[in-house]
């Protein structure tokens, strides 16, 4: 088959969350397993741009309201990542070096899937299946079925994966001019609540939608910022498939990234000598339960909660517990985070910003990794934890409820909580602290359990495969 995966990021090229990492990924294994997966992105100006070669794939001319524009699709020229890995440039709009965070993403991301439709509306030959990713792919199944001069394209299968529905996307009808000339009976497709919603319009337009959990899926019903009558009223359409990770990335017994490689058999060694490391280098103390947090510090990560929960640790269980946090996000919790480290010297510390290498270093060295996510549609950071022997301390969630199995349960290795609450936290922090000073044994066998668990893409890409199937 041939998929085309339309999406904003994709991971070495450019990431900012999970996003990256699975547009990343699951094309790589889609190829392995003898499909013919394409990936198409924005050209920002990145470090991956400069590092690899390219050659020129189209060029192309649109029309972005009454602004004309040229844009150029470049392909990578020697198959570094396992896919045939395409960019779109447009001067002006894509030529940047940030993802996100302008104030006119709305129309660099309009623009960029004008420039994909058009792109694709040129080709002698049409793909199996289109799969968009995210609300800034969301308006292509409309482009694709409503608009004059693409509605060739409409009987190409589209898949509309939804990583994270409280992002929309959403933009005033004023924009409905940046959309290509559309069948304005079809207004309907595009809007909810008053706006132009493109999660909303990918959810009615696209044939199939995925969501990367099925909890996820369910809770998207009761709770999707504004959309959940939307996804009661479609759910015939949705499905859950939930993400695996990537084993060449993510492996505690090749990782690129750390000095003290390990597997099951020596699991409790390998952590101890990448705790060392760790706690040298962030004046912790190795002999502690070392807890870590890594992720966006955002509402939905339930970020704003950490620091009291942090204190309180602090103040209920004096020194026996380290924290170390690697994040960025809101700045009044940066803020909040970066001032503990003066408060606690020795046992707490914090690296604000965002850094790849570190990240893997702290799944390997940490004993626990913390997720109280308010939402959390998948969630890969618990299972990067558990790749690495690191119990996740997660909230019953999304994604995580569909991962992580408490250890009062059956068989459990992990720590699940009800609410992101300081309560809630710190007294799951208070069940860590005790397994590792009065209980090794069993923490031991936590991480060897944990480690056996097999979260690999294949499983999740035959899924993605017999959904495609069902749709030619
Ligand atoms: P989300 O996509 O919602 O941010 P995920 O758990 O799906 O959450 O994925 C987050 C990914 O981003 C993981 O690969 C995690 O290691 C990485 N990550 C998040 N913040 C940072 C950071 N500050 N530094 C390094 N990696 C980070
Ligand atoms: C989103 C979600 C996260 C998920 C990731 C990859 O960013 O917030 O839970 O793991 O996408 O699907």
């Amino acid at each position: 088959m041939e998929i085309i995966h339309v999406s904003a990021e994709c991971y070495p090229v450019a990431k900012a969350g999970g996003l990256g990492d699975v547009v990343g990924a699951l094309p790589k294994y889609q190829t392995n397993m003898g499909h013919n997966a394409k990936v198409v992105m924005p050209m920002y100006r990145t470090k991956f741009l400069y590092q690899n070669e390219w050659s020129v794939d189209f060029k192309g001319r649109s029309n972005l309201g009454d602004w004309w524009f040229d844009f150029t699709i470049i392909k990578e020229k020697h198959n570094k990542l396992g896919f045939d890995l395409y960019l779109v440039d447009i001067h002006g709009l894509l030529d940047r070096e940030k993802i996100y965070g302008y104030d006119d993403d709305a129309s660099r991301f309009t623009a960029f899937q004008i420039a994909v439709v058009n792109w694709i509306s040129k080709w002698q030959h049409k793909p199996d299946v289109i799969h968009c990713h995210d609300h800034h792919t969301g308006l292509i199944p409309f482009m694709m079925k409503h608009c004059w001069d693409y509605n060739y394209l409409a009987d190409i299968p589209t898949v509309f994966t939804i990583h994270n529905g409280q992002y929309q996307g959403w933009m005033t009808w004023d924009k409905s001019v940046l959309i290509p000339r559309w069948d304005s009976w079809k207004r309907g497709m595009l809007e909810w609540a008053g706006n132009i919603n493109p999660l909303a319009s990918a959810v009615k337009c696209a044939w199939k939608v995925t969501t990367v959990s099925w909890s996820y899926l369910d809770e998207l019903k009761y709770n999707s910022n504004g959309l959940e009558a939307l996804f009661e009223y479609e759910k015939g359409k949705c499905s859950g498939i939930l993400n695996g990770i990537d084993a060449e990335v993510w492996d505690p017994a090749t990782d690129s990234y750390i000095d003290n490689h390990f597997s099951i058999e020596d699991v409790d060694k390998g952590k101890e000598a990448n705790k060392k490391l760790l706690c040298d280098q962030f004046n912790l103390d190795s002999d502690k339960p070392l807890f870590i947090f890594i992720g966006r510090l955002v509402g939905e990560k339930a970020a704003d909660v950490l620091p009291d929960a942090i204190l309180s640790s602090f103040y209920s269980f004096g020194d026996k517990v380290n924290f170390l946090i690697l994040g960025s996000g809101e700045s009044h919790v940066e803020w909040q985070l970066s001032q503990l480290k003066h408060s606690f010297p020795g046992r707490y510390n914090a690296v604000i910003g965002y850094n790849e290498k570190l990240s893997h270093l702290m799944y390997s060295g940490a004993d626990f990794l913390l997720m109280p996510s308010r939402v959390e549609p998948c969630g890969l950071n618990q299972m990067y934890a558990m790749q690495y022997g690191t119990v996740p301390v997660v909230r019953d969630t999304g994604g995580l409820r569909d991962t992580v199995v408490d250890m009062g349960d059956f068989q459990g290795w992990g720590i699940r909580f009800n609410y992101a609450t300081v309560g809630d936290i710190t007294y799951s922090i208070w069940r860590g602290i005790d397994l590792y000073h009065e209980n090794k044994e069993h923490l031991s066998w936590m991480r060897k359990r944990m480690m056996e668990i097999d979260n690999s893409w294949e499983n999740a890409v035959q899924q993605y495969l017999n959904l495609y199937s069902s749709l030619r």
